[in-house]
């Protein structure tokens, strides 16, 4: 495993639509545990391929304190949602920005594991949160588009 490079704000690959995964091969494991160890360093608790410039329909999330709890998302797409939340986002490409984004509260995800096989994850709360938040990585939208307003600096400081 490996620790990949995070891209940051402004770079044009956070904005492109990524493209589906077809070959569920060594490479595709490779990236799948480089991400997870890049998201787990970084203290994040989601991590989607295009954040390691690769345009693919890849992501992780591990919301555990324990970072112990790793779920992987290939060609994930939402089947099923419900509810509201409204809280503050954050994302390991925008280091020290908050937005107040609003979510819904319930989600429900079709995806493929890394052998191909269909999974559901269903998620509530941040694992809701941390779903959507992804999956928008994957095309081309960051949170700050989504969010109704971005927190002030003074409002990040009493966080
Ligand atoms: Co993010």
């Amino acid at each position: 495993m490996a620790l990949r490079n995070i891209v940051k704000d402004g770079d044009p690959i956070l904005k492109k639509k990524c493209r589906p995964v077809e070959k569920f091969d060594r490479k595709l494991h490779v990236l799948l545990d480089d991400m997870a160890e890049t998201m787990h360093h970084a203290n994040g608790v989601g991590l989607a391929a295009p954040q390691v410039g690769m345009l693919r329909r890849v992501a992780v999330i591990d919301i555990s304190k324990e970072q112990n709890d790793i779920i992987e998302l290939v060609n994930p797409k939402i089947i099923a949602f419900s509810g509201e939340q409204e809280g503050n986002e954050g994302c390991l490409s925008f280091p020290g920005q908050w937005g107040i984004v609003k979510r819904p509260d319930y989600v429900k995800v079709k995806a493929q594991d890394r052998f191909g096989e269909e999974i559901i994850v269903e998620g509530k709360e941040l694992l809701a949160r941390a779903l959507c938040h992804e999956i928008d990585h994957l095309n081309g939208v960051v949170f700050k588009q989504v969010a109704e307003r971005m927190l002030t600096r003074k409002e990040i400081e009493k966080m």
